[in-house]
């Protein structure tokens, strides 16, 4: 799939993993609407960068934790870079619960945020695309083959995420490929140091964490091979080895 001229959403798109996923995509070519949920300035700052780079940018908040503004995300996307031929599922939380402190309202928070608007994001995509090289890439976490006991909830949503990304591919074949990447220890979750991830690194195979690039490189490289779909791309340093 070429990627020049194509258009993409990013959720989560300002900062961090989805900022470099945004940043990557815009220098392949790719015209790029920032999704932000907080992070305004940071979304409009990244879209100044990428309109320099020469491709079409903009940026719209929607609180995901309503999978309900997932359509109108689309249609603003939409209206504003065109038609959406690359989507990238990068928002999410990361809430601390255990199954034994767990409420039916947090459960279904973490799910409205990490699975269910990642799912409407796909639907509303399919049903606006009119073309036959479609690409979906949907963040998952490496985590759901050895379950965290502190984030039991999103544990679940990223586990559904993997069989929606499969579900989905066989769903939107063949004008859509849908595809995951299953990060390991890649940033500093919010409110750690590097003390904290290298701790996390430290016991890994590959005894290091991964940084954005091996994530933007595998991305690009699913949204181009246009012979893969329902694949999930482990990104973990060999986590899931040891
Ligand atoms: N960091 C890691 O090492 C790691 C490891 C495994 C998996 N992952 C996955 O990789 C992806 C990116 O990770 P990250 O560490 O870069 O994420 P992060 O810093 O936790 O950021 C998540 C993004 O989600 C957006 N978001 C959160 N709640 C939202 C809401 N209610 N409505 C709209 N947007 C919302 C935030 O946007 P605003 O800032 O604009 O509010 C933020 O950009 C996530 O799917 C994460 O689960 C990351």
């Amino acid at each position: 799939m070429q990627l020049t001229n194509r258009n993409a959403l990013v959720t989560g798109g300002a900062h961090r993993i989805g900022g470099a996923i945004s940043r990557a995509l815009a220098e392949a070519g790719v015209n790029v609407f920032v999704h932000y949920g907080r992070s305004e300035a940071a979304a409009e700052e990244l879209a100044a960068e990428l309109r320099s780079l020469g491709v079409r940018s903009a940026i719209g908040d929607a609180d995901l934790s309503d999978p309900r503004t997932a359509r109108n995300l689309m249609d603003v996307a939409t209206e504003a870079i065109g038609p959406v031929s690359i989507l990238i599922n990068s928002a999410s939380g990361f809430p601390f619960d255990t199954l034994e402190d767990l409420t039916l309202d947090a459960l279904r928070a973490t799910m409205a945020l990490s699975l269910e608007s990642p799912v409407m994001l796909m639907q509303a995509m399919a049903d606006q695309y009119e073309g036959t090289d479609g690409a979906i890439v949907n963040i998952a976490d490496v985590r759901t083959l050895t379950p965290y006991k502190k984030h039991f909830s999103y544990t679940i949503a990223k586990g559904a995420i993997d069989t929606a990304t499969r579900a989905a591919a066989v769903a939107l074949a063949p004008n859509i490929r849908v595809n995951a990447v299953a990060l390991g220890v890649i940033l500093a979750p919010p409110g750690e140091d590097a003390d904290y991830v290298e701790g996390l690194a430290s016991n890994l195979p590959l005894g290091r964490a991964g940084g954005v690039e091996p994530v933007t490189q595998a991305v690009l490289h699913l949204i181009e091979n246009d012979f893969v779909t329902g694949e999930i791309v482990r990104l973990d340093g060999g986590a899931h080895l040891a």
